[in-house]
């Protein structure tokens, strides 16, 4: 075990866990942000650079600090290690720069992006970026692509996170997409176009962390707000069959796979589950979804509402029995 300290917060944890991990395993505000590291998915991380820290403590036998900051998610902790998220202003300031940089080229239009709402840029921006940019130069641009019939690919909003490739590589039969040249060149290649007819594909629009691989079954039905999600599952023979739908009244707008309090799928699904069965009669309902994430729709979440709604009935009851036993009119102001 080693003995790792994060913002003041000590724990153990086992040999070789990465940083990011160890902060996971604390919880709470200290947790780095991290847009591209994907706990399902082997080798991600290491590329966008929000989840950096400060080793302000090496380890126990070399106490010396990290001459510069690591990303926290291809880190491993030493036993002694002493770590600075929240509490370094030099952290906070690296993380303002990062989300300038993701900024120079992903366009700010949330308000008809799909993904406004879950999206980790808008998020991460929002928690640890700056009110300006001082990018004055032409911005990238692309044409919108369709991926096959079900997933539509804005190249624009791509932050090059690798998280797609990886599903393609990982969970599909045969990877046919990718990261095509470097630098300010470097582009999500558009083989995807020929691509993505693979049972798993769908996976990719989950882990997606911006706008830039959308479901194009659900494109401009609604904003995710506005939808109730519910978990639900059912017997499916190619993936675990655990869903979240997302209702807008009776119809189900689109289904999704469930994900955890950082935005990571917990069970992968098949596309059979994501775009055939969008019927309620196709699902077992397990019951409302539980969104962690501080995020708009867990603002308004119903979940409170059925709470708020049993409190209520509680409430109404007394003061039914009060209203019964001081009869009527006892309502009126003026009967005291
Ligand atoms: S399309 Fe999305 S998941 Fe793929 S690299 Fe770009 S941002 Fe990451
Ligand atoms: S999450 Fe660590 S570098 Fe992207």
């Amino acid at each position: 075990m080693a003995r790792v300290t994060i913002d003041g917060k000590t724990i153990d944890v086992p040999e070789g866990t990465t940083i990011l991990n160890a902060a996971r395993m604390i919880g709470g505000e200290i947790v780095p942000p991290a847009m591209c590291y994907y706990s399902k998915l082997k080798t991600s991380g290491g590329y966008c650079r929000t989840c950096m820290v400060k080793v302000s403590k090496g380890s126990e036998k070399d106490p010396r600090p990290m001459p510069k900051l690591v990303a926290s998610c291809r880190t491993t902790v030493m036993d002694g290690m002493v770590v600075q998220n929240i509490t370094s202003p030099e952290v906070l300031e690296a993380r303002a720069g990062v989300v300038e940089f993701l900024l120079i080229n992903h366009p700010l239009d949330c308000p008809i992006c799909d993904q406004a709402g879950e999206c980790h840029l808008q998020d991460l921006g929002y928690e640890n970026g700056k009110m300006n940019t001082r990018y004055e130069f032409k911005r990238r641009e692309f044409e919108k692509i369709d991926i096959g019939d079900k997933i539509k690919l804005h190249v624009t909003r791509c932050i090059l996170c690798y998280r797609c490739v990886q599903v393609a590589e990982q969970l599909c039969d045969g990877r046919v997409h990718g990261v095509l040249n470097r630098g300010d060149h470097a582009e999500i290649s558009t083989y995807i176009q020929n691509a993505i007819d693979n049972e798993m594909s769908g996976n990719m629009i989950d882990v997606c962390p911006v706008g830039a691989l959308t479901d194009r079954t659900f494109r401009f039905k609604s904003r995710v707000w506005f939808t109730k999600p519910v978990e639900a599952h059912r017997n499916c023979d190619k993936c675990s069959g655990k869903v979240r739908l997302w209702y807008k009244g009776e119809e189900v707008l689109r289904v999704t796979a469930r994900k955890d309090k950082y935005g990571e799928v917990e069970d992968w699904i098949c596309n059979s589950c994501r775009y055939d069965h969008k019927k309620t009669s196709d699902w077992v309902i397990d019951g409302a979804s539980h969104v962690d994430k501080h995020s708009v729709i867990s603002a308004n979440h119903y979940e409170n509402l059925l709470k708020l709604t049993q409190d209520t009935k509680n409430k109404l009851k007394q003061f039914e029995g009060k209203y019964v036993s001081r009869g009527e009119g006892a309502l009126n102001p003026n009967n005291k």
